[in-house]
């Protein structure tokens, strides 16, 4: 059958409200033509992001009033860890109230200046904690990546060549860790394969290097090894997820992706010294290391979620539904990073709008056409997110539209399909920008811009 079902009923409902076309026009100007400066209930699709905007399950509901909210060694706690170990492997699990604050442990610990940190795609946070310790965030992309059109089945592969090529250039004592984000968020929702895993792994045991997984979407990632690495077919997404985590001695997860959960992180690691430092400024800056700046009731929903997350039948149907966005867009002659990503759905925006220059941001431009025309949120990847002083231009300016887990029905998609088809036939009218106020770093928070 081709009907993509939603392998769960609804339980609980929220409205959403249409706005007008003036109203969302003025809504725009006073948020700066920035839409994370757009109060949430002024959007009727928010693909803003996938990460924190899941729903929950009656179970992890369940959990929640079930939960332990003892300070130290609270039931919720051990629920939490012993499913972590379960999934991972890890021993040493601790629990962080979001990914980056997993990633500021790690790099506070690991980082500082003249060490290099490589990854197939640094997210922007990770790029942020590692530039914060003084470091420098090296990408290593495969070629493939950079073209939209180029169907690579793991085009999140890190480029194995410039890893081994930069740990000769700088010297394996200047690199702390060698990181692999699965998926490749910043590049297109992409996956990475267990092979490319086990040529990153040979290569971190030549230098004697430890290799991290960003393991936000692990699941996803792991689906996608199922459907698309020869020979795994056969495998379950928990055991393909399982040999994507022994291949490494950490990883940091936002727990508010493949957790589906609200609010979580986690970091696990394997070096004992360096899991006794980990737990020592958690204590200092999060929280004791038996709830890391959490309720145990997120706890108990992150462990019942990173459950269900690895279930068949939601991955098929996570996988197919955004693959389908996917379809109807190119259908519609919409540029997009082909193939689908897991998460999301990125426009290419200089294909969208040739007519508008990177340095007038063509993705911003089209995110705020996409507001003022059916109320859609979604969010620049390109010059706003990875540019300004001092940094390259990055080599593509795509727009991303994030699914958030179990939340749309394929209606909700349909709409998001019409309205894109719509704008993609008035395209022209899409303007320019320039910035009028940015902060130093991650400026696509908070930058305000004008219209050309
Ligand atoms: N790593 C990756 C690959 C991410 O996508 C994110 C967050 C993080 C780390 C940081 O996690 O938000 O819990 O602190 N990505 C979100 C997004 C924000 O919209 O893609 P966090």
């Amino acid at each position: 059958m081709k009907t993509i079902i939603e392998p769960f009923k609804i339980k609980v409902v929220e409205p959403i409200r249409m706005t007008t076309r003036d109203e969302r026009e003025e809504y725009l100007r006073r948020a700066h033509f920035n839409v994370f400066l757009i109060r949430a209930e002024h959007v009727l699709i928010d693909l803003l992001t996938d990460s924190g905007t899941g729903a929950m399950s009656s179970e992890q509901w369940a959990g929640i009033m079930r939960a332990d909210e003892s300070y130290a060694g609270a039931v919720s706690f051990f629920r939490f860890k012993d499913r972590l170990t379960g999934i991972t492997g890890f021993e040493h699990v601790l629990p962080t109230h979001q990914g980056r604050a997993s990633e500021r442990l790690l790099f506070e610990l690991i980082g500082g200046k003249g060490k290099v940190v490589p990854n197939n795609a640094h997210f922007d946070t990770t790029r942020a904690n590692v530039e914060h310790s003084g470091a420098e965030a090296v990408n290593l992309p495969i070629p493939e990546a950079k073209d939209p059109r180029n169907r690579h089945p793991f085009k999140g592969n890190i480029n194995i060549e410039s890893l081994e090529k930069l740990v000769r250039r700088v010297g394996p004592e200047r690199i702390p860790v060698v990181m692999i984000t699965v998926t490749n968020n910043s590049g297109g929702g992409q996956p990475v394969s267990l092979e490319n895993i086990r040529q990153a792994r040979a290569v971190c045991d030549k230098y004697k290097l430890p290799l991290f997984l960003d393991a936000c979407r692990f699941a996803e990632n792991a689906w996608f090894i199922k459907q698309r690495e020869p020979g795994q077919q056969n495998r379950t997404p928990a055991e393909i997820a399982r040999e994507m985590f022994d291949l490494a001695d950490g990883a940091t997860i936002s727990a508010k992706k493949d957790g589906i959960v609200n609010i979580g992180g986690v970091l696990l690691v394997r070096d004992e010294k360096l899991f006794q430092d980990a737990s020592n400024l958690l204590i200092l800056t999060e929280g004791y290391v038996t709830y890391g700046g959490l309720s145990g009731r997120d706890l108990e929903a992150m462990a019942q979620g990173f459950e269900e997350v690895l279930h068949e039948d939601y991955l098929q149907y996570r996988i197919r539904s955004t693959e389908y966005l996917g379809e109807k867009l190119l259908a519609a002659g919409v540029q997009i990073v082909e193939p689908a990503g897991g998460h999301a759905i990125y426009i290419d925006a200089k294909h969208f709008c040739p007519h508008i220059p990177p340095e007038q941001f063509p993705g911003q431009s089209l995110v705020c056409g996409l507001y003022r025309h059916a109320g859609i949120r979604a969010v620049e990847i390109g010059s706003v997110m990875f540019g300004g002083p001092g940094r390259p231009a990055p080599e593509m300016e795509l727009v991303r539209l994030a699914i958030p887990r179990r939340v749309y029905a394929q209606s909700h998609i349909d709409y998001v399909i019409e309205a894109i088809g719509e704008l993609f036939e008035q395209r022209k009218s899409l303007r320019g920008l320039r910035i009028a106020e940015a902060p130093p770093a991650l400026r696509h928070f908070t930058a305000k811009f004008e219209e050309i």
